[in-house]
């Protein structure tokens, strides 16, 4: 079977890798990528195609015999780019744009949360300033202020003080955002650990993927401003087996069926973002795609074929499915990014030593990288995710940093805690 990867990030070279490994692939089928990146070349063969260009996706499919597209980024999904091509009954992993919402309006799942009565946060709604301000009066701060549609990840305010909450009201409504800012959710702030949880559905059946945690803070202990996110290692020991079961049966299990019943099923994976409250998880949003940097931890303990996996989720037949096997190690990235991000980065200088770091037995992921000729060089904000493994958080976290010092690249930086809540809790037995 023939398969098109779509994304150019360290998530989709972490997929690319893995769905290499699978039979479908290994048995003579074709991996094609767009538009991909160095390090996924390596996996596959890299096309031009524009995502947004949906009958130009549709007409490679069937050119090329494709028989699953897999989606890495939000974007194409909230899009509609999955119905074009089940339009045309090509198999694609990723939900329609109706179900995609989850992700791409705030509020969409703020209010699905409250008729399905998952937990999360209290909130209000609110289209205009005045709206917005009644509400800060009434939650008081801390406060979190979020613009209701896609904003890259920058647009949720967490409001220590009421200056800052209304600084970010301010910032929402005089249009920072644009269209994705029309809207905004007020909600209450919550008070706990937070870890990530991923499901994979094909709409009806419901299947447990894995747990991670990200540090999305650019700054070591968890400081300065937020980031796609610097760092990861999965499993989470936080989310217990326990805690688990509970996020299956309160949170992900209520959104499928809910969805479903409303005629807009989900299919993909669910990737929930929790707050780990103490009176149990609660949701602080979802998103419609796999996590970058959380895929590349999950990828490396992936032991059963992604490719048969991803594909139940798109044709419906999960049930059928063999749930996802793991090793039982831990695999930790560390995200290295170059200077400047998550302000505009600056791109053009030189990385050497990927084969060196490798060479200690880990893997390294590209994600803003190019060649320029033969040199590989900085191309983007977050550039490598340099990914160890162990036997618990604190082994792999040696791993990831031995290679990440076999890597030459004066224009990286890199958090050196990635692990560390974890590391901590492992120190005191
Ligand atoms: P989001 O983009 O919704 O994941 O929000 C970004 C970050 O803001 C989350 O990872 C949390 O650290 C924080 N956050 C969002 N909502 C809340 C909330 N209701 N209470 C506390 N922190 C929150
Ligand atoms: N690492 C967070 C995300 O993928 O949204």
């Amino acid at each position: 079977m023939n398969i098109l990867l779509l994304g150019s990030g360290g998530r989709e070279h972490a997929l690319a890798w893995k769905l290499a490994q699978s039979s479908a692939i290994q048995s003579g089928g074709k991996l094609f990528a767009a538009p991909g990146n160095p390090g996924i070349a390596q996996d596959a063969t890299l096309v031009p195609l524009d995502a947004t260009d949906h009958a130009a996706v549709v007409a490679f499919c069937t050119l090329e015999q494709i028989g699953l597209v897999v989606i890495g980024p939000e974007a194409p999904l909230v899009d509609g780019l999955a119905d074009s091509l089940r339009a045309e009954g090509i198999p694609v992993f990723g939900p329609s744009k109706a179900a995609a919402q989850l992700e791409g309006s705030k509020g969409f799942t703020k209010d699905l949360c409250q008729r399905a009565n998952i937990p999360t946060a209290g909130y209000v709604r609110v289209s205009n300033r005045d709206d917005a301000m009644a509400a800060l009066e009434r939650f008081g701060a801390p406060v979190v202020i979020k613009a209701d549609g896609l904003a890259a990840g920058k647009g949720v305010t967490v409001a220590m003080g009421m200056d800052e909450a209304v600084a970010a009201v301010n910032d929402i409504f005089a249009g920072r955002f644009g269209a994705a800012g029309a809207e905004a959710v007020i909600e209450e702030f919550m008070v706990g650990e937070e870890a990530s949880f991923f499901a994979l559905t094909d709409g009806t059946h419901i299947m447990a993927f894995a747990s991670a945690q990200d540090h999305k803070r650019v700054g070591e202990g968890d400081t300065g401003p937020n980031t796609g996110g610097m760092g990861a290692y999965s499993p989470a020991p936080v989310l217990t087996a326990a805690l688990e079961s509970q996020v299956m049966e309160r949170i992900i299990a209520p959104t499928v069926a809910t969805l479903a019943a409303e005629g807009t099923p989900y299919s993909g994976v669910l990737f929930a973002g929790l707050m780990l409250t103490k009176d149990g998880p609660s949701l602080i949003e979802y998103n419609a795609r796999f996590g970058d940097p959380e895929t590349q931890v999950m990828m490396s303990r992936l032991e059963s074929d992604l490719a048969e996996l991803l594909l139940a989720c798109a044709t419906g037949t999960l049930a059928d499915a063999q749930p996802p096997r793991f090793s039982p190690e831990t695999a930790l990235t560390v995200v290295m990014a170059a200077q400047n991000y998550p302000e505009t980065p600056r791109k053009g200088g030189s990385i050497e030593g990927i084969d060196k770091a490798e060479a200690t037995g880990a893997k390294v992921f590209h994600a803003g990288t190019a060649l320029s000729g033969e040199t590989l060089t900085i191309n983007g904000g977050r550039v490598l995710n340099v990914t160890g493994r162990g036997a618990d958080v604190t082994a792999a976290q040696a791993a990831a940093y031995a290679a990440v010092d076999a890597i030459t690249a004066p224009d990286l930086f890199c958090r050196r805690d990635i692990g560390w809540r974890e590391v901590a809790r492992e120190a005191q037995g």
